[in-house]
């Protein structure tokens, strides 16, 4: 079984998501690590309660970004992580720690990428006046929200949506594919062809 780590920063409601898939034996994965930068992150929470290790590695106790970045990397050699998982990870990890992990770490998007990377997203949706919008699972590169896209989830947007609306939305739908992600690649059927992410038949 891989040895899956979440990294996240604030209500984890899509490791909760995670922790679920697993429990139901829907994904064959240890969750081994949940990662914060945030002592208060209420993932962290959910990971106690689900007996899963934690810690926390916060920014203002590094001098430098790289620094703080590298702590992260060592937590991660430390666990032997196969997979990395970001889940409402609010930083940009560093070079050092994209290039430790090629195609090796994911992260999920409350949009259809490339449109609307970076923040607030959804908001990004409705101040653009798109009809459509989704989610996105994606490895992480050592761009922005820029690496190779894995599933895609469209959600259309309703004439009185508010980013709250909008954005519940959206969630339900990252918390399927987030955990068929992370499914797809633990029994090896992705295969990444430049930007392109391949999914294998099953068997
Ligand atoms: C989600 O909308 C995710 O797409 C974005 O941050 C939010 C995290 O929510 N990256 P949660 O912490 O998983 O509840």
């Amino acid at each position: 079984m891989i040895r899956l780590a979440v990294l996240a920063s604030g209500r984890g409601s899509n490791l909760q998501a995670i922790i679920d898939a697993v429990g139901r034996g829907e994904l064959p994965v240890k969750l081994v690590l949940v990662l914060s930068d945030n002592p208060r992150a209420q993932a962290l929470e959910r990971a106690r309660t689900a007996g899963i290790p934690t810690v926390v590695v916060r920014r203002e106790d590094y001098r430098s970004r790289r620094d703080f970045n590298l702590e992260i990397l060592r937590w991660l050699r430390r666990y032997q992580v196969d997979l990395v998982a970001l889940a409402g990870y609010m930083r940009v990890l560093s070079p050092e720690v994209v290039r430790a992990y090629p195609n090796r770490i994911m992260n999920i998007h409350p949009s259809l990428l490339p449109a609307f990377p970076g923040l607030e997203a959804q908001r990004q949706a409705l101040e653009y006046g798109v009809k459509v919008t989704g989610c996105t699972v994606h490895f992480v590169d050592e761009g922005v929200d820029t690496g190779p896209i894995i599933i895609q989830r469209a959600v259309p947007v309703r004439e009185d949506d508010t980013v709250e609306s909008l954005s519940g939305r959206i969630l339900e739908q990252e918390h399927q594919i987030y955990p068929e992600a992370i499914r797809l690649f633990a029994t090896g059927r992705l295969r990444v062809e430049g930007r392109r992410v391949r999914v294998l038949e099953e068997g």
